[in-house]
C-alpha cells in the first residue's frame, strides 16, 4: 500500500464509522507498561492517533505528548476530544513515512496498530527506521500489533507473525520483550496482538535496507 492508499482506505472506514479499533479508552497494554518505561515530564510521540484515546491518556500523566495522523477526520476527533477534557496534546496531521515531526529526540514511541497495517517487510522496516530516527538513543517504542496466532474467522486487524516483527524492527532496536496478549476491545473475544518493546540501539542506522 502507497500513503496515499493508506489514506484513503483509513478515510473510508472513518467515514463509514467501520472502526472497530476505536474503542473510546487508551488499551489495557498501554496502560500496563507506560509508567515503566517513562517519567513524568519524558516526550512521547504516537503515530497513527486514531480519535486520540491514547494519546490523551498519556498526557494526563504528565507526559508530553505529540500525536500524528494521517486522516483529517480522526485527527479532528482527538482535537475535539482534548479540548472538552482540556489536555494538552500536540496533535498534527503528519505521515512519518514522508516527513519528520518536530520535536525530536523523543524518550519514548507509541503505535496501536498502525505498524501492523504495512504490508511488506520493505515498509515495516521503513517504518522502524522512522521510530528510531525520531528517538534519543536507547529511547523506547511500545507496538501493539495484530498478532497470527489469532484463530478467531473472519475479519479483523492484520496478523503478523513474531519472524515478522523481529525481522523488521531487529536491526534498529534491542527487542526487551515481545509478548502474546490481547488488544483491549469491544469485541468478544478479543483480537490477539504482541505488545513489542524496543529499546533503540546505539548507532542504529540512519537508512532501512530492504
Ligand atoms: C488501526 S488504526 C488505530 C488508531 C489508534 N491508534 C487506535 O488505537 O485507536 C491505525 C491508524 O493509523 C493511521 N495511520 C496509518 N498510516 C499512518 C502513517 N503513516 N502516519 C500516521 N498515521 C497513520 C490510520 O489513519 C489509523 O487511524
Amino acid at each position: 500500500m502507497s500513503s496515499k492508499e493508506d489514506i484513503n482506505c483509513f478515510e473510508s472506514m472513518y467515514r463509514s464509522g467501520h472502526t472497530p479499533w476505536d474503542t473510546g479508552r487508551p488499551d489495557k497494554n498501554l496502560k500496563e507498561y507506560l509508567a515503566s518505561l517513562v517519567s513524568p515530564g519524558a516526550k512521547v510521540l504516537e503515530i497513527g492517533c486514531g480519535t486520540g484515546d491514547n494519546a490523551i491518556f498519556m498526557a494526563r500523566t504528565g507526559l508530553k505528548v505529540t500525536a500524528t495522523e494521517i486522516v483529517p477526520m480522526a485527527l479532528q476527533k482527538a482535537v475535539e476530544k482534548a479540548k472538552k477534557k482540556s489536555v494538552n496534546v500536540n496533535f498534527l496531521l503528519r505521515d512519518i513515512m514522508e516527513k519528520d515531526i518536530s520535536g525530536r529526540p523523543f524518550d519514548m514511541a507509541f503505535d496501536r496498530g498502525c505498524f501492523h497495517h504495512f504490508d511488506s517487510l520493505q515498509k515495516r522496516r521503513k517504518f522502524a527506521q522512522r521510530i528510531s530516527y525520531h528517538l534519543r538513543e536507547e529511547g523506547s517504542w511500545l507496538s501493539l500489533i495484530g498478532n497470527a496466532d489469532d484463530t478467531r474467522p473472519g475479519k479483523g486487524p492484520p496478523r503478523l507473525k513474531a519472524l515478522e516483527v523481529v525481522e523488521a524492527v531487529e536491526p534498529f532496536f534491542e527487542i526487551l520483550f515481545l509478548k502474546s496478549s490481547y488488544f483491549d476491545s469491544n469485541q468478544d473475544p478479543p483480537p490477539r496482538c504482541w505488545v513489542l518493546l524496543g529499546k533503540k540501539r546505539k548507532g542504529a542506522p540512519l537508512k532501512a535496507t530492504p
